[in-house]
């Protein structure tokens, strides 16, 4: 006679990599320093050595966001994981160490975690230690380039009643409104109708708080910020002198957002690729913009994607939101 099952099965833990072969990195940065405005491409920071000084960012007194948002997370976790409801597949986006996810996923008990990041070896740590603290969870870890259109691959075997994407840090704001309305879009598509969204969101707040998060005491975002140079020379043969560069991050107000540059230091030139740029004292590479929202503001532009609002969690100091949508 069978024995009847005492614990859920034991979960499955899979590896895909969707990253394009050969050198769009050679490419982009090329492309990039070609500009009137020279630009490189954020989802570039994400090397070991970015990764590493990232979430060291995520742990400086003057970044409120991870903290924050954290916090949210806890004191929430049971109200979202109803509002997710059960039987729900998890998609993140840029899932990294996937510490926000865990409290989410403890609460939640979710057949299926997808999380998706550019950085491979995030994904693979990641995955092993939540194989370890959650032996159910079946885990399809997606190596991804997530600015680009994507498939996802399809988990058969287990109940799914809804999809729903997950996509903390406010990393919605490294998007413009635009391009977010864009990305939100094909997130809906990729959960369905009825399926729900779950992002986390970085308020308005005085320019003080949020100049100092993004130009931080210890130099952390500094280093984070001109590791793309670095990188630019340790992968492509380039010859940035960093010396040569500072980080210069600074909130505009008017256009409600961080934005991040590279600042030439002296008249020169550097090489990638056997080409040759000049830079202007002054000039500078722009990196990363973060856009700040309203409450309303966020919501108007995920109504523009085709989600329902349905309920936003923000902290005591209102420094930061998580909204749970439904796509119509
Ligand atoms: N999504 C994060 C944010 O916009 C990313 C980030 C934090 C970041 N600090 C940074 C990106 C410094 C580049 C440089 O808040």
């Amino acid at each position: 006679m069978a024995q009847p099952q005492q614990r859920p099965a034991k979960g499955v833990v899979r590896f895909y990599n969707f990253l394009p072969e050969g050198d769009s990195f050679l490419d982009e940065v090329l492309t990039g320093l070609a500009r009137q405005q020279k630009t490189l491409p954020p989802k570039y920071f994400y090397d070991a050595r970015g990764c590493e000084l990232f979430e060291r960012i995520c742990t400086l007194p003057e970044y409120y966001p991870t903290r924050t948002e954290l916090a949210i997370m806890r004191e929430h976790a049971g109200a979202m994981a109803t509002f997710l409801g059960p039987d729900c597949q998890l998609i993140e986006f840029g899932s990294g160490s996937s510490t926000k996810t865990r409290i989410l996923i403890e609460r939640l008990q979710p057949p299926l975690y997808l999380p998706i990041d550019i950085a491979g070896e995030a994904i693979r740590e990641a995955a092993a230690g939540l194989a370890r603290a959650f032996p159910w969870l079946n885990i399809n870890g997606v190596c991804a380039d997530y600015t680009r259109p994507l498939t996802l691959p399809e988990f058969a075997g287990v109940p799914i009643r809804r999809k729903a994407v997950y996509f903390p840090g406010s990393t919605i704001g490294n998007f413009t409104p635009h391009e977010s309305v864009e990305f939100l879009k094909r997130a809906r598509r990729m959960v369905g109708p009825g399926g729900a969204l779950l992002i986390g969101v970085d308020l308005k707040k005085d320019k003080r708080l949020l100049d100092a998060a993004y130009d931080d005491a210890a130099g952390v975002t500094a280093a984070f910020n001109l590791n793309l140079l670095a990188r630019i020379n340790r992968e492509l043969g380039g010859d940035f002198q960093l010396r040569r560069f500072r980080h210069k991050a600074f909130y505009d107000e008017a256009k409600g957002r961080i934005e991040m540059h590279l600042e030439s230091l002296a008249s020169q030139f550097a090489h990638v690729g056997g080409e040759r740029f000049r830079f202007r004292a002054g000039e500078t590479i722009h990196t990363e913009i973060s856009c700040k929202y309203g409450i309303e503001e966020f919501q108007a532009v995920a109504q523009r994607a085709g989600f329902a609002p349905e309920q936003t969690w923000i902290d005591a100091a209102k420094r930061f939101s998580v909204h749970g949508m439904i796509a119509k």
